[in-house]
């Protein structure tokens, strides 16, 4: 497939930088089998995590998009998973259920768990601009960019949302695209450099994904299928996950059936998890 891009808003200048600091990061990485080199060039054995300062340059292509497959692990191996409720609708069933995931999480093994939601946040549809093939950054500043660190930092990602119109919130879909910037990175402006990017990795590769979705009556296959779809895109490892009906507030907290499901998703995140990092460790 040839991928063609867009003019470089930043000039040569700002390609050249790119392409080094993409070169350099590419070629500091180890390809033994029982060690690693990390990002500093220090050797590490395999599943030894680097401590070594980021310095500022390094991080912004620290993401495992531009790494390939010899990634090395955060100095932090605790489990983290994120919920992120995509409702407006402030403490209504999505919120409720995802917070029922997260808890049942907990309780599995996760060391920290945290809910984001999107209610009273601003969080823009992607506008297109294509700036992140270039940086790997989206440009829009908006709550998206309290989300994004969040994101990274997660094991697992838990996604919350009602069905609107026999799909996702608006809201979801805004998260869902503006998550573009972290598959654009392996989209790299050189083709000699693409060809060095082994897999079409992404920044939230390997993290483990789980669904939520409350309806009050039907759509919820399709809104379960585009945050599969989601998962999926970012190469994530679906975990499985919920439906639950209801329509007032609360509701869907006597939905019997669709609160177990919401706490098996959160237990199978944290056990995919566990296995993903006994497998890699
Ligand atoms: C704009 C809008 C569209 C909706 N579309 C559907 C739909 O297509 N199918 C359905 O069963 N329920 C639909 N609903 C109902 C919600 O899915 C339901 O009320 C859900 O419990 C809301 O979850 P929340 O409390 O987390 O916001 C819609 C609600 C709204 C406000």
């Amino acid at each position: 497939m040839v991928t063609v891009l867009p003019p470089l808003a930043g000039g040569r200048q700002r390609e050249v930088e790119v392409l080094t600091t993409l070169t350099a990061t590419l070629s500091h990485q180890g390809r033994g089998r029982g060690t690693k080199t990390c990002l500093h060039s220090q050797k590490l054995k395999k599943n030894e995590p680097c401590v070594t300062n980021m310095p500022e340059d390094c991080k912004k292509f620290e993401m495992p998009s531009q790494l390939g497959d010899n990634v090395h692990w955060p100095a932090e191996s605790k489990v983290k998973v994120v919920g992120i409720v995509c409702s407006p609708r402030q403490q209504g069933n999505t919120d409720f259920l995802v917070r029922e995931a997260l808890t049942a999480a907990k309780e599995a093994g996760a060391e920290e768990i945290e809910v984001v939601s999107v209610a009273n946040k601003t969080i823009l549809p992607c506008d297109g601009c294509n700036c992140c093939l270039e940086t790997a950054e989206c440009i829009i500043d908006d709550d998206m960019q309290d989300i994004y660190p969040k994101l990274l930092a997660a094991d697992g990602i838990i996604m919350g949302t009602p069905v609107y119109f026999w799909g996702v919130t608006a809201q979801a879909k805004a998260i869902i695209d503006r998550t573009y910037c972290l598959v654009t990175g392996h989209l790299a402006l050189d083709p000699e450099l693409r060809a060095k990017v082994k897999s079409h990795g992404t920044a939230l590769r390997n993290k483990v994904g789980g669904t939520i979705i409350v309806t009050a009556r039907v759509g919820a296959t399709s809104a379960f299928r585009q945050i599969s779809d989601f998962f999926r895109l970012h190469r994530m490892v679906e975990a499985g996950g919920a439906i639950a009906y209801g329509r007032e507030k609360g509701e869907a907290s006597s939905d019997e059936q669709g609160l177990a499901e919401a706490r098996w998703t959160g237990r199978a995140v944290v056990r995919a998890i566990k296995q993903r990092k006994a497998l890699e460790g």
